[in-house]
C-alpha cells in the first residue's frame, strides 16, 4: 500500500493523477501543487515544483513512499538527486542525466560522440564565431538555445535576416540569460514530427505509444508557437517497424551512451524525432513526459504505471510487461483568449458537467474560486481527451463535446488529428 506524490500542475500531472489513482497499490494521492481537476482525485498541496527542500520535507514527513516528477525544471535543479540523498523512492533521471533536456550542447554532443541521428550542426559560445559561421550558411537554418528557455529557445529561420535576429537576440541581447551562453546551428530538415518516449531504468529501455503534439497556437500550423495545442496518439504514418528501427538506432544507443558517459539515464526518455527523408532523426530530447502528448497516451496504457515506475526504480525493467489498447485517442486543449501572450485569467468554466461521461477532462490552469467555481488560472487551460475505435472516432467525440464547455475568451484548434486517415 503506497503513498504516492506527483510534482506539478499541468494537464500532464493531472492525467499522471488519473492514471496513478487507478493503481491498487495506491492508497493516498498527493499532488503538487496540482489543480481543480487533480483535486478532485487526490489531495493538493501547496508547494511550488521547485521548491526542493520544501516537497522534500513534506515527503519525508508524510512517509511518502513514490514521487513522480512531472516538469523538467526540479529535474534540471536536482531533485531526483536530493530526494535519493535522503532514502526517498522518486522517479525521474538525476541532474546530471536531465542535462539531456536542460542543455541542447550536452545532448548534441553525445548524440554526435555516439553516432545517433540528428540533425548536422556546430556549437558556438562566442556571439563572433557564431555570425560568421552563420554568414556562409544559407536559409532555412535553425537556430537554438542551449539551456531551458520555456519552449521558446529554438527558432527555425526562413531567412539570413532572421536567423541574425534569433542568434543576435540570444547572444547579444540575451534574452534566455544564461541560457544562451552557448548556441547551436543547425541543417533545417522537412518532414513528419512525432514523439517516442521511453520507459528506461538504465539498462532496459521500452518504447512508450507514439504520439504527435501541435505547437503553434492557430489551425493549419499559423501563429506563435505554444506549449502545445493538441494531441493524438498512435499516428498512422509511424508503424510498429519505425517503432522498433528508433528503440534499435536512437532511444537504446542513448541510454547506453548515457550510462557509459557516468551519468545513468533512468525515467521516461522523450525523443522529439523528424522522420527526414534518409530516417528518423533526433531534433530534442526531453527528460520526461510530455504535454500534452501524455494526456492521450496514458488513456492507452493497460498496464499499471506505478508497477512500471516501480521496476524502473529496482532497476528491474525487463520483469515488467507494458501493455497498449488499440483505441485511438485524441485530445485538444482549450487554451485563454491571448496564450502564448498576455491573457486574463479567472473567468468561470461552464459546462463541464455537460460532456459525454467517457470524455477525460484534464485540467492544466484551473483552481475553484472563494464561491467554489472552477475557473480558469493559466494559459493551457483543459485537455479535452476521448478514447475511439479509431481516430475518426475519438476526434469526433472530442469536437462534439468541447463545444459544451465555454469560458470567456476560451480558444482551441479545430484541426486537431485531422491529417490522420486512419
Ligand atoms: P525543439 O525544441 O528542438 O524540439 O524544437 C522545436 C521545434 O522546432 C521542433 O518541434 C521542430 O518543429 C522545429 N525544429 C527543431 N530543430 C529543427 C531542425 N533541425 N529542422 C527543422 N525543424 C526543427
Ligand atoms: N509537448 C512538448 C513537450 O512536452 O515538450
Amino acid at each position: 500500500m503506497l503513498k504516492a506524490l506527483i510534482i506539478g500542475g499541468g494537464g500532464r500531472e493531472h492525467v499522471l493523477a488519473w492514471k496513478i489513482a487507478q493503481s491498487p497499490k495506491v492508497t493516498q494521492l498527493y499532488v503538487a501543487p496540482g489543480n481543480a481537476g487533480t483535486a478532485q482525485i487526490a489531495q493538493n498541496l501547496d508547494i511550488r515544483p521547485t521548491d526542493i527542500e520544501g516537497l522534500a520535507k513534506v515527503a519525508n514527513d508524510m512517509n511518502i513512499d513514490l514521487t513522480v516528477v512531472g516538469p523538467e525544471a526540479p529535474l534540471a535543479t536536482g531533485i531526483v538527486d536530493r530526494f535519493s540523498a535522503l532514502g526517498l523512492p522518486i522517479f525521474g533521471p538525476t541532474r546530471a542525466a536531465a542535462k539531456i533536456e536542460s542543455s541542447k550542447v550536452f545532448s548534441k554532443q553525445l548524440m554526435q560522440k555516439y553516432g545517433i541521428p540528428c540533425p548536422r550542426g556546430e556549437i558556438f559560445s562566442t556571439y563572433g564565431q557564431a555570425r560568421e559561421y552563420l554568414e556562409a550558411q544559407s536559409p532555412p537554418i535553425v537556430i537554438k538555445a542551449d539551456g531551458l528557455a520555456a519552449g521558446k529557445g529554438v527558432t527555425v529561420a526562413i531567412s539570413k535576416e532572421e536567423a541574425r535576429q534569433a542568434l543576435s537576440d540570444i547572444m547579444e541581447t540575451r534574452v534566455f540569460g544564461s541560457a544562451g551562453d552557448s548556441v547551436i546551428i543547425e541543417e533545417c530538415l522537412i518532414g513528419k514530427e512525432v514523439s517516442l518516449l521511453a520507459f528506461t531504468d538504465g539498462k532496459t529501455v521500452i518504447p512508450i505509444a507514439p504520439a504527435c503534439d501541435y505547437k503553434r497556437a492557430f489551425n493549419s500550423d499559423q501563429g506563435p508557437n505554444t506549449g502545445g495545442m493538441g494531441s493524438y496518439s498512435p499516428p498512422g504514418f509511424f508503424d510498429a517497424s519505425l517503432t522498433k528501427q528508433v528503440t534499435d538506432n536512437i532511444l537504446e544507443p542513448t541510454v547506453e551512451a548515457m550510462a557509459k558517459e557516468g551519468t545513468l539515464y533512468k525515467g521516461v526518455l522523450y525523443a522529439g524525432l523528424m522522420l527526414a527523408t534518409d530516417g528518423p532523426k533526433v531534433l530534442e530530447f526531453n527528460a520526461r513526459f510530455g504535454d500534452p502528448e501524455t494526456q492521450v497516451i496514458l488513456p492507452r496504457l493497460k498496464s499499471d504505471l506505478v508497477d512500471i515506475i516501480l521496476s524502473i526504480i529496482d532497476n528491474k525493467l525487463h520483469e515488467t510487461a507494458v501493455e497498449w489498447s488499440n483505441d485511438a485517442c485524441v485530445g485538444v486543449v482549450m487554451a485563454s483568449g491571448g496564450y502564448p501572450g498576455n491573457y486574463k485569467t479567472g473567468f468561470a468554466i461552464q459546462g463541464l458537467d455537460k460532456v459525454h461521461p467517457e470524455i477525460m477532462i484534464f485540467h492544466a490552469g484551473t483552481k475553484r474560486d472563494e464561491n467554489s467555481q472552477i475557473c480558469t488560472d493559466g494559459g493551457r487551460v483543459l485537455t479535452v481527451t476521448a478514447r475511439g475505435k479509431n481516430m475518426a472516432e475519438a476526434r469526433m467525440k472530442v469536437y462534439e463535446n468541447i463545444q459544451r464547455i465555454y469560458f470567456e475568451d476560451c480558444h482551441y484548434r479545430k484541426d486537431i488529428a485531422f491529417r490522420e486517415v486512419n
